[in-house]
């Protein structure tokens, strides 16, 4: 690397030598030159809030003491031989996986990210059933390859190209817009009774598998209702359908009772999708199966850098860093209290109309109270004036309407404050009367 180039030099030369679809989350982007914990550094010095998390991956914060000491040993004495030569840290990473992960998952491909997860279960589903069909939630995010983003269900991310075929869009559990005009009062799980509606009408009635987030992320934290995914996993036992807990976002303790998010519904997935936080930046990502579904896929499969010694080792001492340290249960108490604050903040702000989430998984739904209508560009504000005030949150949602808070998991109620703090500048400029948007 050069010299360490100012904020403009820097954006001037991404626009020369990047490709023009890798945007900008700020109209206003610093340049970020150093990270420590659960904050940021740019180019000046001025230290940032990080409560997004570089995509909810830097689960156990920036340069990790022991996490890096892992990862520069492994640096150190063994950095690449590929799946073919036998080495350890790939196989201890595996046997932790089957440790924490519920019930019967415990035959691991390691992978180099979240998409690469999602095309390897997809494909093992099929192998396993002899089935093609994917049934999976509208909304979703699932990755950026062809199958991928074929089983995404947003347009932001889908580049018109033609999709992969067999792939069908049940309605989600998106109560706050409710996809059957039902509200909490009178919901009669239509949306889980979809998928049944749904292998009927845009299946032969035999899909393979169903693929889910417990929490969708891309799609603005959308959380769904107690009984949702017990209901959807019964109709799939029915059909004979698999189901994938996509815990590329929900896994690792994020959601603050459970190693995984799907447990906060007691639902035992037949295979499992994670990456992100299991890195903590480093490129990772993992399916892990039943042996029942394994078994039946014997044929040899390679990845050149899936599972490699580094990443392996990092990924080991990332869940042994959770668990030693008690993210999880801090995610759950800094979580709860970051909900509350925000219900707080609510009250002075009504365009803060949903709140959602688990742990330290949240989103704010920024809508007008009365027509429920999207506000994206007062969300964009928020977001950027959020940064102003050094605290950086993210956006998503369909429609770009959703503040998405989800920090690195080592976050005190110190920083839920200052967060909170530059949340409210945000919310103060865009509510002022004739505030542009
Ligand atoms: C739920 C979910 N699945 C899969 C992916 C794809 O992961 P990756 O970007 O590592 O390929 C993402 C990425 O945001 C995700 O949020």
């Amino acid at each position: 690397m050069g010299k360490t180039l100012g904020r403009e030099e820097l954006k001037a030369k991404r626009d020369k030598y990047m490709v023009p679809g890798m945007k900008h989350l700020y109209a206003e982007p610093p340049h970020f030159v150093k990270g420590q914990g659960q904050f940021l550094y740019d180019d000046k010095g001025e230290e940032y809030l990080d409560m997004f998390a570089g995509i909810v991956t830097v689960s156990v914060g920036h340069c990790n003491p022991k996490v890096l000491e892992a990862t520069v040993n492994q640096l150190q004495t063994l950095q690449h031989t590929s799946t073919i030569f036998m080495t350890q840290p790939m196989v201890d990473l595996a046997e932790k996986l089957a440790e924490i992960t519920p019930g019967n998952l415990s035959k691991s491909y390691i992978t180099n990210s979240g998409t690469e997860a999602n095309e390897a279960a997809i494909s093992m589903a099929r192998i396993a059933t002899g089935r093609h069909e994917v049934i999976v939630l509208k909304h979703s995010y699932h990755g950026q390859s062809h199958l991928a983003t074929s089983m995404t269900s947003n347009h932001n991310y889908r580049q018109g190209t033609m999709p992969a075929s067999g792939i069908a869009f049940a309605e989600n559990a998106y109560c706050y817009r409710c996809p059957f005009k039902k509200t909490p009062d009178n919901c009669s799980m239509e949306c889980a009774k979809d998928v049944e509606r749904v292998i009927q009408t845009q299946t032969s009635g035999a899909p393979a598998v169903m693929i889910a987030e417990p929490i969708q992320g891309v799609g603005g934290a959308i959380c769904p209702p107690d009984g949702y995914f017990q209901a959807v996993k019964k109709i799939l036992d029915n059909y004979g359908v698999l189901f994938i807990a996509d815990e590329v976002q929900t896994g690792f303790g994020r959601t603050g009772n459970h190693m995984f998010g799907i447990s906060n519904w007691d639902v035992q997935p037949d295979m499992m999708t994670m990456a992100k936080g299991l890195g903590n930046g480093l490129p990772i990502g993992a399916c892990i199966v039943t042996p029942q579904i394994s078994d039946k896929a014997q044929k040899a499969v390679i990845n050149t850098f899936g599972g490699n010694p580094v990443s392996s080792a990092t990924g080991l001492a990332v869940i042994n860093t959770i668990i030693e340290d008690k993210l999880m249960e801090n995610a759950k108490v800094v979580g709860d209290y970051l909900i509350e604050g925000l219900k707080e903040l609510q009250k002075s702000y009504p365009i803060m109309q949903d709140i959602r989430g688990k742990g330290l998984m949240l989103g704010v739904e920024i809508a007008d109270p009365e027509t429920k209508a999207q506000m994206p560009a007062e969300c964009a504000k928020i977001v950027e004036i959020a940064k102003e005030h050094k605290v950086v949150i993210g956006k998503g949602g369909l429609w770009g309407n959703t503040i998405r808070i989800k920090p690195p998991m080592t976050i005190t109620k110190q920083d839920v404050d200052r967060c909170l703090a530059a949340m409210r500048k945000g919310l103060e400029a865009v509510s002022k009367v004739g505030a542009p948007a």
